[in-house]
Parts: C-alpha cells; structure tokens; sequence
C-alpha cells in the first residue's frame, strides 16, 4: 500500500485525492493547504485524512512514501525538492517547475536519489491521444506533414505564469508523446491583452525532427472553448476534438498524390482523394485515474515512467525557448537539451 501526501487542494488538488483514495493499491493518509476553508472542505468529504497548513508535515512523516504537488507551478520545485530530500517519490503538476535550472535539479535529485518523479501531463494518459500514437506508430496516417492545435477559453488568467506556460504543456506533451520526439526549434508570438507582462495569446510554432511542423495556438481571451488537434499524414488526416463526448477522434481518409511521372510542368498533376471517414470506439476509462494508478505502478515496479520527470524537463525547454523567442518579435529558438 503506498501512502500519499498531497499539497494543494485548490481546484485539482481534490481530483487527484478522489482517484488516489479510490485505488486499491494507495491510500492518502494526508493533505496540506495554506487555506483552512480548503482544509475543513477536504476534510468534510474524507474525515479521516490528516490535514495541516504546513506542507513539511507531510514531508517529513515517515509513515508517507509519496507526495503531490498541485500547488500553483511557483511552489512546484521548493515542494518537490524538499520531498525528493526526504527520500519521497514525487507526482508533480505541470508544469513540472517555473524554470528549466529548477526541472533540472529535480530529475537530478530523483536520479540521485532512485526515486520516482513523474509529472501531470494527464493527456499522456488520455484513450484519444494513445490512438493517435497508436495510429502515427502503425503506419495508418503515413508520413506525419504537421500537427496544429487550439486550446483556448475565455480565462482563468493566472497570475504567475503566461497562457503558454498555464496551457500550452497539455499540447507540448500530447506532441511529444505521439510523434515519439522533441522538437528542435521553436517560434512564438504572443501579446498581453488584458494584464501587462502576462501573455494571455499566443501562437507557437514548433519544428520536429524529419521535416514536420507543429502548431499551438493558446489563449485565455476566446468567446468559446476549444479543444482541437489536427493531425495530417501523406495518407490520411485526423481531427481530435477533445470537447466531444463520443466522437473525439474522426479519421478522414483524405489525401494528395502527386503524379509520380511527368515531363512538362504542364503534365504535373495533383489527384485528391475524398474517402469514408472513421470514428473510433475509445475507452471512457478516466485519465486521472489511469495516470494515478501508472505512479503508483512506476513506485512499486521501479519503471520509467510514461511522463517522467525528464519528459517534464522536454516540455520545459520548450516553453523557455517560446518566451524567449516571443522577447524577440518571433525569432527561430533552436532548443538545447541537456
Ligand atoms: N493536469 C491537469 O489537467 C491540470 C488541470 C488543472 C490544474 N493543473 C495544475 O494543478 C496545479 C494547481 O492548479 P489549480 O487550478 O488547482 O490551482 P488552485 O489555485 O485552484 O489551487 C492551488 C491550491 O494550492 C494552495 N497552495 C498554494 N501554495 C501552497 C503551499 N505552499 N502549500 C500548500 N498549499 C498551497 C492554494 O491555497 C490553493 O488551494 C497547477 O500546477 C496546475 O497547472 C493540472
């Protein structure tokens, strides 16, 4: 049985106490808060979990082999840090840390130490982005062109990170995933609307290794909420509309051919080809609970994990270099890896 510690219990918080709760191989013995209101709620609905105000409590108890982290991303590594420290594995909300010198002292740490650290890229553990890995991995699509997303509401506007940083890791981490790569450059424009310094729209263009392209575009400033991820392949083409209920996932058999023979450019001829579209049957199995229960797996089995803390160190590199190039009007950023 492994006991968790969670820290924060705002609006996420909760969620992943109910899946933790709910496992038969976890048991959350403890949560901590700044705020009392929050602590007496949680405490109404689990009246047996041990609350404080002072996440160290839970650091230090011995009885606890885990913690998580679902405090806003500027307490991430102080939280996880001391956690690592005190010899706990470590399930830290995304993104993993505010900066990459601070991601990168926790995947260090977690190695140091052989401990888990995983972090909450939830997509990762999604039915509809395993099929797409899935159909990208077997061939189905053909050769990926680009992938294009839209993540974008009207709010909530953090206040201590930009929409790239508050969104735009669901969509860095879903890319990664699937294509089974990192990118190597980045280019972003953003603007803040409505608060200075904090970028609430942004668009961010990402290029992959083999010539393929991506792009992200986040806001908190849209009159509805989208959630879309188009894939195109030489072969076909996939929508994924995460706000659907049953038909997230629509496989277009669409495509250009090329003739492969020609003279003349007069002779050079594109055929188009509209065929059946397909909607795949997915699992409606919930993500969180999936993604709690590969944390406790990765614990007990010592593996890797699907988002692990490297995965969360990616993902951070790529949101530096789109802030930096935002600073500089737009401005190709090659990302280094560590
Ligand atoms: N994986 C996902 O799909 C997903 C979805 C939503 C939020 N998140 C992530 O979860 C994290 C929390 O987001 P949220 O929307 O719940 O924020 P929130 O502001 O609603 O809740 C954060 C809570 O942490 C508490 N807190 C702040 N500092 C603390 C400290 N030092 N010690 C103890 N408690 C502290 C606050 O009082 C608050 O109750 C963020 O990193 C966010 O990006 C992830």
């Amino acid at each position: 049985m492994i006991k968790v510690g969670v820290v924060g219990c705002g609006y996420w918080g909760p969620n992943l106490i109910r899946n933790f709760i709910n496992l038969p191989g976890a048991d959350v013995k403890s949560c901590a808060d700044i705020s009392e209101n929050r602590l007496k709620h949680m405490k109404n609905l689990y009246p047996s979990i041990v609350t404080t105000t002072n996440y160290k409590d839970i650091v230090e108890d011995p009885e606890i082999d885990a913690i998580v982290v679902a405090t806003p991303v500027s307490s991430h590594f102080e939280i996880s840090h001391a956690a690592l420290d005190a010899g706990k594995h470590v399930f830290a909300e995304k993104p993993l840390t505010r900066t990459v010198e601070e991601g990168l002292k926790l995947v260090t740490k977690a190695e140091e130490k052989k401990l888990t650290l995983m972090v909450g890229h939830t997509f990762v553990f999604t039915a509809a982005v395993n099929k797409i890995k899935e159909l990208i991995e077997s061939g189905e699509l053909g050769e990926i062109y680009y992938i294009s997303t839209s993540r974008v509401n009207l709010g909530i506007f953090q206040e201590d990170i930009n929409v790239i940083w508050d969104l735009a890791p669901h969509d860095v981490s879903i890319m990664n995933y699937v294509l089974g790569s990192r990118p190597e450059s980045v280019s972003a424009v953003g603007h803040s609307y409505i608060r200075p310094e904090i970028e609430d729209v942004a668009f961010v263009t990402m290029k992959y290794p083999g010539n393929k392209l991506a792009n992200i575009h986040v806001s908190w400033l849209n009159p509805s909420k989208i959630r879309k991820t188009t894939v195109v392949g030489s072969k076909k083409m996939l929508v994924y509309d995460d706000v659907s209920s049953l038909e997230k996932i629509r496989i277009y058999d669409k495509g250009v051919t090329v003739q492969p023979h020609y003279d003349t450019f007069g002779e050079f001829q594109l055929s188009y080809r509209y065929g059946d579209i397909s909607i795949p049957k997915l699992d409606d199995a919930e993500p969180l609970k999936i993604e709690c229960q590969h944390f406790v797996d990765c614990i007990e089995q010592g593996i890797t994990s699907r988002s692990s803390g490297v995965d969360g160190l990616d993902v951070l590199l790529v949101l530096d270099s789109a802030d930096r190039s935002v600073r500089q009007n737009g401005a190709e950023v090659k990302i280094e890896y560590p």
